[in-house]
């Protein structure tokens, strides 16, 4: 079961990269677009990033349930579970504006960005604590 661990660890690490980073990311790629009016390296990049950890994402979360599995899915794994649900939602929501920044629609203001991205920065840390304390 270390293995599963260990790889879940690292799927999740790789899934964080791009929860943290693609909002933010966002922010320049649409001052990219503005200057070249076209979709460019920043935006490349970020596509990238984005489609590589939604890779990493299913192997965490399948790898997770796993592990719930075998801890005979303690109370704190349900409500980890719902935090997880939560940080799934505001990645696909990230996902979204992905694809419409790929069409050169940029909606949401850098300061929806900015509270955006610290909003999952405080879902990773309810996860943490549950997973870490156990509380239950
Ligand atoms: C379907 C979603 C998930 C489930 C069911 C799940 C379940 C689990 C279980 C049962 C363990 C083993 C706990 C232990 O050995 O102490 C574990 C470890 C861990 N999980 Fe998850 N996990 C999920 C997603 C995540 C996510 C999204 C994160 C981070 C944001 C995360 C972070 C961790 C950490 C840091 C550990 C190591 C805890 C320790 O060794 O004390 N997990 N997970």
């Amino acid at each position: 079961m270390d293995w599963v661990k260990i790889i879940h660890l690292l799927c999740v690490m790789g899934w964080m990269t791009s929860i943290f980073a693609v909002p933010r990311a966002l922010i320049y790629w649409k001052r990219e677009y503005a200057k070249l009016g076209a979709f460019g390296p920043l935006g490349d990049l970020t596509v990238r990033l984005y489609r590589f950890s939604a890779a990493l994402a299913v192997i965490a979360l399948i790898t997770g349930l796993v592990l719930a599995q075998f801890w005979a899915w303690a109370p704190w794994i349900h409500v980890k579970l719902a935090l997880v649900a939560l940080l799934v939602v505001h990645y696909v929501w990230t996902g979204k504006m992905v694809l419409r920044a790929k069409r050169g629609a940029f909606r949401e203001s850098d300061l929806f960005l900015r509270i955006f991205n610290e909003i999952s920065v405080v879902g990773v840390i309810a996860v943490l604590w549950v997973v870490v304390v156990k509380p239950f």
